[in-house]
C-alpha cells in the first residue's frame, strides 16, 4: 500500500512521492518542464514555450477538476521535485519533467499510485483522455497497467488515442516494483 505522509502519497520502496501542488511555491520550477520539447511534443503535442502564467492558468484548470500533484523523486537523503501528475475523472495527465529522470520507473509508479487514489475517492473508472500515437513511453505506461484504447482522434495533425481503465475490474498496481530502476 502506498504510505499516505500528511498530504503526500509515498510508493511502496520510498523512491517516489506525490506531494499536493502549492501553485505559489511550484510554478517556478515547473515552468522549465514546460519548456522542455520533449514534455511539450508529448503532452501538449506542440512545441511552444509555457510561459510562468500560462503554467500557473494550466494548473487552475487542473486543480478545479481534480487532484494535482508535484512528483518528486528521493535522490540520496533529499526529494526533489522532476514532474506533476494530476488526477480527475476526465484524465491521468503525467510530466516527468526532468529528462535525466525519464525512462527510469518514475511514470510507472506515480501512476499505480493515483491509479490506488482514485480507488480510494471512489472512481469507476479512469481515462487517458488524448496520448499520441508516436508518444511510445506514455502509451507503453498506460497500457501496461491495463488501459484500453477505446477511440481516438487527431490533433496538430497527430493522431492520438483515448485510452480507458475500469477500476471495477483491474487489478490493484504495486507502486515499488519490479525493483527500482534508479
Ligand atoms: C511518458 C512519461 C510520463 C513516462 O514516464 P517515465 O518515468 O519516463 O516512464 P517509466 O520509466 O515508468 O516507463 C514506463 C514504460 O514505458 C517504457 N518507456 C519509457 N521510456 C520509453 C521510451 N522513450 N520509448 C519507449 N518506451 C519507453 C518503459 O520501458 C516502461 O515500460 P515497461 O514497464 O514495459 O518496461 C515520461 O516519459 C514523460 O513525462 N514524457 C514527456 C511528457 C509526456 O509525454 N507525458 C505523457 C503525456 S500525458
Amino acid at each position: 500500500m502506498e504510505k499516505p505522509v500528511g498530504r503526500t502519497l509515498e510508493s511502496e520502496d520510498g523512491l517516489v512521492r506525490l506531494r499536493l501542488l502549492d501553485i505559489d511555491h511550484d510554478v517556478a520550477v515547473a515552468t522549465a518542464w514546460y519548456r522542455d520539447e520533449v514534455v511539450l511534443w508529448g503532452s501538449e503535442g506542440t512545441t511552444e514555450l509555457f510561459t510562468p502564467e500560462r503554467v500557473a492558468r494550466m494548473y487552475q484548470v487542473l486543480s478545479a477538476r481534480g487532484e494535482v500533484y508535484i512528483v518528486e523523486v528521493r535522490d540520496r537523503d533529499a526529494f526533489v521535485a522532476v514532474g506533476d501528475a494530476a488526477l480527475s475523472p476526465v484524465g491521468v495527465p503525467i510530466v516527468i519533467g526532468e529528462s535525466a529522470w525519464r525512462g527510469r520507473g518514475i511514470g510507472r509508479r506515480v501512476l499505480a499510485l493515483l491509479i490506488r487514489r482514485a480507488r480510494a475517492l471512489g472512481y469507476p473508472e479512469l481515462m487517458a483522455h488524448q496520448i499520441y500515437a508516436d508518444n511510445q513511453a506514455s502509451l507503453r505506461l498506460y497500457e501496461r497497467a491495463g488501459f484500453k484504447i477505446i477511440g481516438g482522434g487527431e490533433e496538430h495533425g497527430r493522431p492520438f488515442f483515448r485510452l480507458r481503465l475500469d477500476l471495477r475490474e483491474a487489478p490493484t498496481p504495486a507502486t515499488g516494483s519490479p525493483p527500482a530502476l534508479l
